[in-house]
């Protein structure tokens, strides 16, 4: 069972469960409030919590002043994948992720919780609140310096894309200003947050080949506050070979990304499914490299050469590079050799493997076909919920990085 634990809450149910009071608490009372949970305790310091803003909460759920008060044990609510806010008059911000990461122990819960069934209705519409967040009072916590991912595998169809724009949602509709950027020439990533990329938009190939600034071609995603898409159109397909002869091939995109330190909390850069030349701009400019990795049997053959590549990469371009996070995609529960490579990974990466997985979800393959992420298409599915849990994990990360 987890201590602290995202999945199991502590509680043993097995069942990944959102407590109705990180939901949107009002306070009155000014002043400094902290909810946090750890193995199904809440406990609430300062001001009063009040009212639950959405309603969705059966009405016998006790606050987190009554929880604290409970002193925790079995008979407490589960805690959930988001557990601990901290408020002062302004908005929650999340300062705790529940889970801890690679214990082999946790894996049992997380396993637990991808195994249970599909929630009732009203826990799914709780989930969909929470990740939809339209007061926009829930938030994960800033990195205290501008985080750019540059998320890889040379594989396709590994969940690059998906994560890249699911993640980028979730944190944007938690209170961080992100950017994505295309850099794959089928244009995905575009797709799949409606940003138009047709043939005359102007996107990252002028960045890359006519060293146009990203603010002339950045645009700002519909509907999701806080999020910006740098397109890619067909145009970018030639790039691999035209930046050959160019001068400083390699670092063209982190020359383009300079001007803009500090403006955002996240980058994410799409990679193609390739280690060329648009691969290794990524790497170079970014500090941090994000591999999605789908549990299936290939699944680490590949991974050894991208590694091999980053290595390069930092030893000559890029000192700071440094791979941070890996995320399992499309984890099918019902085969024994999900796990296995869950294992093998883990085994591999140890931490820095998120807790959360992204487990195969119908719901996260519709999305793109209506421009839409699973975040905003379903947002109560467990596609929605695991890429929520994931970009918690990757925020809590980031804050950790800035405390310490
Ligand atoms: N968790 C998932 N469940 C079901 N389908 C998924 C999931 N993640 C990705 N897919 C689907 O798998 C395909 C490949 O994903 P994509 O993100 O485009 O991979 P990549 O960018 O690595 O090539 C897409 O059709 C996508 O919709
Ligand atoms: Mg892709």
């Amino acid at each position: 069972m987890h201590e602290n634990g995202s999945y199991s809450g502590g509680t043993g149910s097995g069942r990944p469960t959102f407590g109705p009071v990180v939901m949107g608490v009002s306070r009155e009372t000014p002043g400094p409030l902290t909810i946090s949970g750890s193995g199904g305790l809440y406990q609430a310091h300062g001001a009063s919590v009040d009212s639950l803003r959405f309603g969705f909460a059966p009405t016998d759920v006790p606050g987190p002043r009554a929880m604290a008060d409970s002193g925790g044990g079995a008979a407490v609510e589960p805690t959930t994948a988001m557990p601990v806010y901290q408020g002062s008059g302004g908005p929650n911000i999340i300062i705790s992720a529940a889970g801890n990461r690679g214990r082999s122990s946790d894996m049992d819960g997380v396993r637990q919780s991808r195994d249970a069934e599909d929630p009732p209705l009203a826990q799914e519409a709780k989930r969909a609140i929470q990740i939809l967040n339209p007061s926009g009072e829930i938030q994960m916590p800033r990195p205290p310096q501008m985080r750019v991912f540059c998320v890889s595998n040379q594989k396709g169809g590994v969940g690059k894309t998906t994560s890249v724009v699911n993640i980028a949602v979730a944190l944007a509709l938690h209170g961080n200003r992100v950017l994505v950027i295309d850099l794959d020439p089928q244009g995905n990533a575009s797709t799949g947050l409606d940003v138009p990329h047709h043939a005359a938009v102007p996107d990252v190939y002028d960045c890359l080949v006519a060293d146009t600034p990203i603010s002339d071609v950045v645009q700002k995603v519909q509907g999701i506050p806080n999020l910006w898409c740098v397109p890619a159109t067909i145009d970018l397909a030639g790039a691999e070979i035209e930046l050959v002869s160019m001068v400083a091939r390699e670092s063209r995109l982190a020359r383009a990304l300079e001007q803009h330190d500090g403006e955002y909390d996240y980058i994410f850069i799409d990679c193609p499914p390739s280690l060329g030349l648009l691969t290794v701009n990524a790497l170079v400019a970014a500090k941090e490299v994000m591999i999605p990795i789908q549990c299936e049997y290939y699944a680490l053959e590949g991974v050894q050469q991208l590694t091999n590549n980053i290595q390069l990469v930092k030893n000559h371009l890029n000192p700071a590079l440094e791979v941070t996070t890996v995320l399992l995609t499309m984890y099918d529960r019902r085969t024994r050799l999900a796990d296995a490579v869950e294992q093998d990974v883990r085994a591999h990466f140890g931490d820095r493997v998120l807790t959360a997985v992204i487990p195969r979800n119908v719901r996260v393959s519709e999305a793109p076909s209506y421009g839409q992420s699973v975040m905003t298409y379903d947002p109560g599915s467990r596609g929605a919920t695991s890429y929520f849990e994931a970009a918690l994990e990757i925020a809590m990360r980031g804050a950790q990085v800035g405390a310490s």
